[in-house]
């Protein structure tokens, strides 16, 4: 474990923003980052995981920590259920696909999701009707300044659409080390109500789908429409849905009958995002490096040595647009580092 000066974090973040880190660390086990907290206990210190979710806007100051800390533990099996025990450090997509490969079922539909483990939790994420508090059994997080370990159960977690407790109350006092999952064995509980996936299970002539076909359709959705982070810098959604009263959606459906919804309860209708951008004429749009993804406007992209301060500038021309046409406020889904 050595400190390495002025390295470039344009690997560590799928937007391949070029930063520079005054100084880095990567810690590999659970003492080694026990160990960097006792060292700068009055230091502010950045958490860099698989660097998925967020925009670097400015070259950082502070000690930035790159949690590689890997593993996975079978902790116990039952009848139809199994335990497993993952450290921060793992690759979501691989973990999944290892999930598959065992025959765990639960987590398919969130398959090629960019990022590691460790940050699954803070942003609950979700995908084709499926989110990660669905088998989310609880976490153990260190606490950043005392040091302390604490489990937090999915209850603790206060798990929302894209939103959990570490992006609320306890927002950047802890680090989440390990994460614990309540999987199936054997009798799958399979969701594959989501339209798209259907069509394609329909379209392979695939009546009783397996957990694996679940995946693979689910890739395939994905790579048709989501730029590959290792092609195009991109960090998925950039913003999130926008939740709306019902009234302001009957109002908004007389001038755009064509209007795509999700009902959440009686007041309230969630909006694709990707709609409103779409119709304010974002799709596909570059400036510079810049831009709106060609096949899905909620995705941002980086074409190859835009900064960070270019794709918020076109982030927040998006949402100024959005509000003017809509009267729509689109929040950012993407942590923004400024
Ligand atoms: N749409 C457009 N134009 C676009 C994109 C979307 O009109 O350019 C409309 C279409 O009507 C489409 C609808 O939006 O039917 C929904 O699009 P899509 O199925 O692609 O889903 P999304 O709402 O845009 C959400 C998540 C994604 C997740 C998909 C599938 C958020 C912010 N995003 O996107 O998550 O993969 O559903 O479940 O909730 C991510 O969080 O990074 C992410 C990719």
């Amino acid at each position: 474990m050595k400190i390495e000066h002025n390295k470039s974090l344009k690997k560590y973040n799928t937007f391949g923003i070029d930063v520079i880190a005054s100084e880095f660390i990567e810690v590999t086990s659970e003492p080694e980052l026990q160990n960097v907290l006792s060292q700068n206990p009055t230091r502010e210190l950045f958490v860099l995981s698989g660097g998925s979710n967020m925009l670097l806007t400015k070259n950082l100051e502070t000690l930035v920590v790159h949690i590689a800390i890997k593993g996975i533990t079978v902790l116990k099996q039952a009848k139809n259920t199994v335990f497993l025990s993952v450290n921060a450090g793992e690759n979501w997509h691989d973990f999944v696909q290892y999930c598959i490969k065992n025959n765990y079922g639960g987590l398919e539909n969130l398959s090629l999701i960019p990022g590691y483990v460790g940050s699954a939790p803070i942003q609950n994420i979700g995908a084709y009707g499926v989110e990660l508090k669905d088998t989310f059994e609880s976490c153990e997080a260190i606490h950043i300044t005392t040091g302390k370990k604490h489990i937090f159960s999915n209850k603790d977690c206060k798990f929302g659409y894209r939103n959990s407790v570490f992006k609320s109350e306890v927002k950047g006092k802890y680090i989440i080390t390990n994460v614990t999952f309540k999987l199936t064995q054997n009798e799958h509980i399979l969701n594959t109500s989501y339209g798209a996936i259907e069509n394609a299970l329909r379209d392979k002539n695939i009546s009783t789908p397996t957990i694996k076909d679940v995946s693979e359709v689910v890739i395939q959705i994905r790579k048709s429409k989501l730029p590959d982070p290792s092609e195009i810098g991109n960090s998925g959604s950039f913003f999130k849905n926008p939740i709306i009263s019902s009234a302001q959606f009957l109002d908004l459906q007389k001038s755009h009958p064509d209007i795509p919804s999700y009902k959440i309860d009686e007041q309230n209708i969630k909006i694709p995002a990707g709609w409103l951008i779409e119709q304010c004429g974002f799709k596909g749009k570059r400036w510079g490096d810049a831009g709106v993804h060609k096949k899905q406007a909620l995705v941002l992209v980086n074409y190859d040595n835009a900064t960070g301060k270019e794709i918020l500038t076109l982030s927040q021309k998006i949402q100024k647009e959005i509000q003017h046409r809509f009267n729509i406020k689109l929040e950012t889904e993407v942590n923004i580092i400024s």
